[in-house]
């Protein structure tokens, strides 16, 4: 599964978890309050009329009847009635007094925010954990090696390095006779072909193919690489990078994005650059 989809996921169950907790509130105040509490806390509720005070009303219109009174439509007025409750004062335990109200908000927010904590370390894990299939940090089948191979030469006898999208990287040729001993028994070059990584190892600026002078040239700063992305001038440390290849048993080309292969600035070039004008100006950037 993509980080995406986990933050997808994990905003989903988080709006799951606020509207659960929203339709239980809702559901407390739509259902009668005393369904869910103990007898003890019914018997210490004063939020209803005292029957005392009704008893004592009626007591006072019966009476006023009796006295001659004509009875009439008004209820009686009952005057100085006083009514006196002793403090009750009834020892429940926790689970006698049920959820109150407080708490089911203190569930209710730590459920949310635990639901969106576990949903952002997936997203995160997710992102941080290597590749395993496709992208950038995978084994990326770039092909028919035979094919990649043929796109390279153009009818001058120029190169032009392939671009593999997917694998941020350069597809060079390579002369079997002619490759350099650094870069031998690496796994890097196989059946003609190596894959340069695009960044530049100077400031990882994408390094652009330069046709006239046959060779990678950074516009940051003037880094300078050969066609086989050997070093030839500029601040870069070394060699452009490049990745491990491999093939399958139908000769597709496998690049190997998660294993890079760093070497130190050539010694000598083994193939010749510049052949033409250079593409940005000399020393630095374009
Ligand atoms: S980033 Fe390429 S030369 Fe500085």
């Amino acid at each position: 599964m993509s980080a995406a989809n986990l933050i997808l996921v994990g905003v989903a169950l988080v709006a799951i978890a606020a509207a659960a907790a929203a339709f239980a509130i809702a559901y407390r105040r739509s259902t009668d309050w005393r369904k869910g509490v103990s007898s003890e806390t019914l018997a210490a509720d004063r939020s209803e009329v005292p029957e005392a005070f009704v008893a004592a009303t009626e007591s006072a219109g019966e009476q006023a009847a009796e006295e001659g009174g004509e009875a009439t439509s008004e209820p009686p007025v009952a005057t100085a009635v006083e009514v006196v409750s002793e403090p009750v004062v009834v020892e429940v335990t926790p689970e006698e007094a049920g959820v109150t109200r407080r708490q089911f908000f203190n569930r209710a927010l730590g459920a949310t925010f635990g639901t969106f904590l576990a949903g952002f370390g997936l997203a995160s894990l997710s992102f941080l954990w290597p590749k395993l299939t496709g992208g950038f940090g995978s084994d990326v089948n770039a092909g028919k090696v035979d094919e990649l191979r043929e796109q390279l030469f153009n009818e001058d006898g120029s190169v032009t390095p392939l671009f593999i999208p997917e694998a941020r990287a350069y597809l060079v040729p390579y002369d079997e006779n002619a490759l350099s001993p650094q870069f031998r028994d690496l796994g890097v070059a196989d059946r003609g072909v190596m894959a340069l990584w695009q960044r530049c190892v100077h400031l990882g600026c994408r390094v652009p193919w330069c046709q006239p002078s046959q060779g990678f040239e950074c516009p940051c700063h003037g880094s300078k690489y050969s066609l086989v992305g050997e070093y030839f001038a500029g601040p870069a440390p070394r060699n452009l990078d490049r990745f491990v290849i491999d093939f399958t048993p139908a000769d597709d080309l496998i690049i190997k994005t998660g294993s890079i292969v760093q070497t130190p600035r050539a010694p000598i070039l083994t193939v010749k650059y510049p052949q033409g004008p250079s593409c940005i100006a000399a020393g630095g950037g374009a």
